[in-house]
């Protein structure tokens, strides 16, 4: 069963999406769609990648989670004149319908017309927006959503929560236009972002390039095969000239590729101008809530849930619990909490070790792994890092394990919690990559939830950053925002909790950080501690 914390479907520029039909079964492999084979997608053609070929099954669910994030492409412009400029474009909160008084429970919206750097109108869709309603005297905040007419308008679409004052603020992250670069980046350049290992034996070392996808080009020169059997997930490093492949000692950031934009791309990549610029309205932006009677008007989508005084809440009225010291001791008695991910899975570890004695073996290292004990009262909380493409400073390679892999030792029971946060490290790659992995860890759950019924399971989604034009073209909330849609539909119909941190640092008000700040962290621990320990039925 999924629980409350989800929604049922959504609209995100233009596109429903019925996350609850998404959930894929397997089809009859004879299915049109597999009929022809098209060409190679271009990170898998001339690379070593090009073996990995999907089952039919995995093929239909690939074209049907690709479809699901279909995105407009915009023409091609021909200057920077033609884009669109946050500053010259504007929305208007729209009357309410029929003219009556607003009350809590109806919906807001708000128009936005898209305009170019000369002030004319936009005719076409692909901007990335995002919008939320909120209240700084209230501590109240809640997304929007937005629904892209595909004709230079936008719907940013709230529901009233509250009564007083609410503030509308819709943020132009990207252009159309630096969408489709991004968009060809994750096709063309999965390559942009590279990594390297470090060989020793005796007195020799070297170090040497490795990815998931090398290229083929070079026949001549040998490579490591590191692809791991159980998964089958593959990586490859080249081969040191005087080493053998069994003496790889760890694994690091190798850097970025540069120059992957022309100067005219590169115009619409540009801090203050056109990445996460404010519009402004023509009229008020705001509105003051004075009727309190609930009775809901007919509300397009849901939320997950909403700041009130700055607490998180969940839109469905489940009530979250707060906890403090004693009651998070409490709560985690006689718990097993294995946490994987990336480093905004590690902020969950570092919030609660504060209340659990940490066991400390390599504290220098940011990738861990960690692991707090607390004997008094039984308490076991771990965490590991993701394997590649993890960009974390330097990993020994002992210690590169991937998530399904761990998840197939668990035994699992109602005393393990598996808590998974794995995004940010995939943005550069094309989709694909990412579906794969979580279809592996997918399956590792599902066998998971039947060999120890009553594990918890709880997977946090994305969240939105703070950018710049390089933080953009590596890892933009665009990316991020399409493998948070893979993720949730790849999991609907499994019963797992989904956090939706993208909510909860859209809704909130301080700055976007890859690392959301120290309240919205203790308000997320609120909410999975929630699902940990629900309050006791009355
Ligand atoms: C599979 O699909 C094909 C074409 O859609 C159809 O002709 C065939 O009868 C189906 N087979 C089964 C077993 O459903
Ligand atoms: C690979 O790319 C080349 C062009 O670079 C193209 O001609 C060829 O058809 C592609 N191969 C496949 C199998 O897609
Ligand atoms: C862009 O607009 C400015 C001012 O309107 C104009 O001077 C300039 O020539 C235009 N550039 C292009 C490439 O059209
Ligand atoms: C764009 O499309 C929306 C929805 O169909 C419509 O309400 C709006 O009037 C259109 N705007 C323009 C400028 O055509
Ligand atoms: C790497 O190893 C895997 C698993 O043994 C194998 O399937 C794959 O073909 C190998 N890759 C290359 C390029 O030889
Ligand atoms: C990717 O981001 C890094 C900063 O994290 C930057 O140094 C690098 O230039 C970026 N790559 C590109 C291609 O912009």
């Amino acid at each position: 069963k999924w629980t409350s914390l989800s929604i049922v479907g959504y609209i995100y520029n233009s596109i429903y999406i019925n996350t609850a039909s998404m959930h894929f079964q397997p089809q009859n492999s004879s299915h049109p769609a597999l009929a022809q084979k098209g060409p190679l997608p271009p990170y898998k053609n001339h690379t070593i990648c090009s073996h990995l070929e999907p089952t039919p099954d995995e093929a239909l669910e690939d074209r049907a989670l690709l479809d699901a994030i279909v995105w407009p492409k915009p023409p091609a412009p021909t200057s920077l004149n033609q884009t669109s400029d946050p500053v010259h474009s504007l929305f208007a909160i729209l009357p309410s319908k029929g003219g009556r008084e607003r009350r809590v429970g109806d919906q807001l919206e708000a128009l936005v017309q898209m305009q170019d750097f000369q002030g004319r109108p936009k005719h076409y869709g692909g901007d990335f927006l995002v919008a939320r309603l909120h209240s700084p005297k209230l501590g109240a905040g809640v997304a929007g959503t937005v629904v892209d007419h595909l004709n230079g308008s936008y719907s940013a679409l709230f529901p009233l929560l509250w009564e007083g004052p609410a503030q509308v603020t819709i943020t132009m992250v990207h252009s159309s236009e630096a969408v489709a670069v991004l968009q060809r980046l994750r096709e063309q350049r999965s390559d942009r972002f590279f990594f390297r290992s470090l060989f020793r034996s005796g007195k020799l070392s070297e170090n040497t390039v490795c990815n998931m996808c090398l290229p083929h080009n070079r026949p001549q020169e040998p490579l490591c095969n590191y692809t791991d059997l159980h998964t089958g997930e593959p990586w490859y490093c080249m081969k040191p000239k005087r080493l053998s492949c069994d003496t790889r000692i760890n694994h690091f950031k190798g850097g970025y590729k540069k120059d992957l934009v022309t100067n005219k791309e590169a115009l619409l990549f540009q801090s203050r101008v056109n990445i996460k610029v404010v519009i402004h309205a023509s009229g008020p932006d705001r509105i003051d809530l004075r009727n309190r009677s609930i009775e809901p008007g007919p509300v397009q989508y849901n939320p997950s849930g909403y700041y009130y005084k700055g607490s998180w809440r969940l839109f469905d009225g489940t009530p979250v619990r707060q906890f403090d010291a004693k009651s998070i001791t409490q709560c985690l008695t006689g718990k097993v909490m294995n946490m994987y991910g990336d480093s905004t899975m590690r902020q969950w570890f570092e919030y609660l070790r504060a209340f659990v004695p940490e066991f400390n073996l390599r504290s220098t290292s940011t990738a861990g792994p960690f692991m707090a004990v607390d004997c008094q009262h039984n308490i076991l909380l771990n965490y590991r890092c993701h394997n590649v493409p993890i960009g974390f400073p330097t990993i020994i390679a002992s210690e590169l394990r991937y998530v399904a892999n761990e998840l197939d030792r668990l035994p699992g029971g109602p005393n393990t919690v598996v808590a998974l946060s794995l995004w940010a490290h995939f943005s550069p790659y094309p989709v694909e990559v990412y579906i794969r992995r979580m279809r592996h860890i997918r399956r590792a759950l599902e066998r998971l939830l039947v060999r120890g019924p009553g594990t918890l399971v709880i997977i946090r989604s994305p969240n939105l950053r703070a950018l710049d034009k390089e933080y953009s073209l590596n890892h933009s909330d665009w990316f991020s925002l399409q493998l948070g849609r893979v993720l949730r539909n790849m999991f609907m119909g499994l019963a797992v909790v989904f956090v939706d941190a993208w909510e909860m640092t859209l809704a909130h008000h301080s700055p976007h950080n890859i690392h959301p700040p120290p309240d919205i962290i203790k308000n997320t621990i609120s909410l999975i501690l929630t699902q940990v320990c629900p309050a006791k039925k009355s």
